[in-house]
């Protein structure tokens, strides 16, 4: 679907009042909108319209220096699509023209993802309207933001200078670019070394350990930049999905820079950011597309039809491929992480030395389950013990990464085949492995589709990715409020 803006007219106002009535509970009549429409100066008012239907409609009333949004809506099937991020966008950037410095609205308790829409604009709930809707008595939330931080957020053809900050999982990294394009430092504190004797990331550690290292990783990537804080345009932060103790520490973090220096504070959502690291690598690269996030705790397959816009078209229903590979490393006593130490004796092994199963290969949908597979290698490793005989161990690591590959490779495909994409990102931890790349390459090239993998350093967590997402959002004058939170299950598919 495309969609464009443009003012709204009374000539819409049939289809708007349709729209309105299909989901509000207490609709605005006909004539509330025609009124609204005729009042000009005060006001404005747009339609978003797909050829010649209207698929979202909203409007502003600017008093003083104060914008008050009145209404937003988007038609129940053009959601996730844009649309009301767009139609927001213009009309606050319209609320700025028209003399306003700061924005307000009143928005239902339970509508989350419209306050999580207004929260990505730099709006922030301060107080409750009890029992504000007349029909079910449910309290209004009523948010609030300043508007001069976009405006003072958008330096001319996008040469801003943003920080980025990443605390999701066990790597503490900073990193400074600007305009999106010029990348001028990227420093990344692991903590590997802390969580290997346990084999995998323990989130109490992650949290003290990011605690330690953040103000020397900000500190550091400043000064290889070249810059200070007032030389900054905007401060952005992981702010999900990942380990919650770990995430807070960025988020906190962030948030003290931007109240202390004012900054306009940027969300970045953890899952964008590994999908940003292919754009960072080849700036040719962008939607539509289809990426394979692979890491230590995430596995899905997400649609990027175009800019700003995920679909999530299958994720594992366990384990992630990567703690898979950890978690058999520890069972072989390999140390962690277990991903290059199997995949480096994978290369030594014959795959098909061992039949390990390749769970929902033939489903039909895109959702992954590893830990079947983890059991039966753990089972044949226990097997072999017990009846005295050795394991093979590169044998057994090939054959179970090919396990993991097959699946992986096979339903990257065909989702690509199904969304009619011809560029394919992967991404995240496991984009390390040779296996995975080069059975994903040969298979994508078949159809005629490029692969994009970003240099290793990009595929692990890092701050440059967040940093790059962050342009996006920026660009776009998605902010986060003050009361923002970290966001442990964060979803990439937007809503609005
Ligand atoms: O993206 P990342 O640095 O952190 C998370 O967000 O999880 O990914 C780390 C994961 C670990 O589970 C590690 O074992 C895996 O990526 N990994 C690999 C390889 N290199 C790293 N898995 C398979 N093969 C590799 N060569
Ligand atoms: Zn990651």
């Amino acid at each position: 679907m495309s969609f464009e803006l443009r003012p709204m007219t009374r000539g819409d106002i049939d289809a708007v009042h349709e729209i309105e009535h299909a989901i509000f509970p207490t609709p605005w009549s006909r004539q509330t909108f025609a009124a609204e429409v005729s009042i000009g100066e005060t006001r404005a008012w747009l339609v978003a319209v797909d050829g010649d239907e209207v698929v979202g409609y909203g409007g502003i009333m600017v008093i003083g220096d104060e914008a008050h949004i009145m209404n937003l809506a988007v038609r129940e099937d053009a959601r996730s699509k844009g649309v009301g991020a767009t139609m927001l966008e213009s009309l606050l950037a319209s609320a700025v023209e028209m003399g306003a410095s700061r924005a307000t609205l009143e928005v239902r308790e339970s509508n989350s993802s419209a306050q999580e829409l207004y929260r990505r604009f730099g709006l922030s709930s301060v107080g409750v309207r009890p029992g504000y809707y007349s029909d079910t008595r449910e309290d209004a939330v009523i948010m609030w933001g300043d508007l001069l931080a976009r405006d003072a957020a958008s330096p001319e053809a996008g040469q801003e200078l943003i920080l980025a900050i990443e605390s999701s999982c066990d790597e503490t990294a900073a990193a400074v670019m600007r305009g999106g394009t010029e990348l001028l430092s990227s420093v990344i504190a692991s903590q590997v070394d802390f969580h290997a004797r346990f084999g995998g990331v323990v989130p109490e550690i992650a949290s003290r350990k990011h605690t330690e290292a953040i103000v020397a990783a900000v500190d550091e990537a400043l000064e290889q930049a070249g810059v200070g804080f007032g030389d900054l345009d905007a401060i952005a932060v992981t702010y999900g999905p990942g380990l919650v103790g770990a995430l807070v520490v960025g988020v906190a973090y962030a948030k003290g820079v931007a109240l202390g220096t004012g900054l306009p504070l940027v969300g970045v959502n953890h899952l964008e950011g590994h999908i940003f690291a292919n754009m960072l690598a080849d700036p040719t690269v962008e939607p539509p597309l289809v990426a394979l996030l692979v890491s230590g705790g995430h596995t899905s397959l997400v649609h990027m039809p175009e800019w700003g816009v995920y679909h999530t078209l299958g994720e594992t229903l366990d384990d992630a491929a990567g703690e898979a590979f950890d978690k058999v490393a520890k069972a072989l006593g390999l140390g962690y992480p277990g991903g290059p130490i199997l995949s480096r004796l994978a290369s030594e092994g014959n795959e098909n030395a061992i039949d390990f199963p390749r769970a929902m290969m033939r489903s039909g949908n895109y959702a992954f389950s590893l830990s079947g597979l983890k059991t039966s290698v753990i089972n044949h490793i226990r097997n072999a013990e017990q009846a005295g005989r050795e394991v093979d161990v590169p044998d057994l690591a090939a054959s179970f990464q090919a396990a993991v590959v097959d699946v992986q490779v096979s339903k990257a495909v065909r989702a690509a085949q199904e969304c009619g994409v011809e560029t394919f990102c992967l991404a995240g931890g496991v984009a390390a492995n040779p296996s995975l790349r080069e059975k994903l390459h040969e298979a994508l090239a078949d159809h005629g589709i490029r692969l994009s993998v970003p240099p290793l350093i990009l595929c692990t967590d890092n701050a440059a990715m967040i940093a790059q997402a962050a342009h996006f959002r920026f660009m776009r004058g998605g902010f986060l409020g003050l009361d923002a939170e970290a966001i442990p299950n964060l979803r990439l598919d937007s809503e609005a």
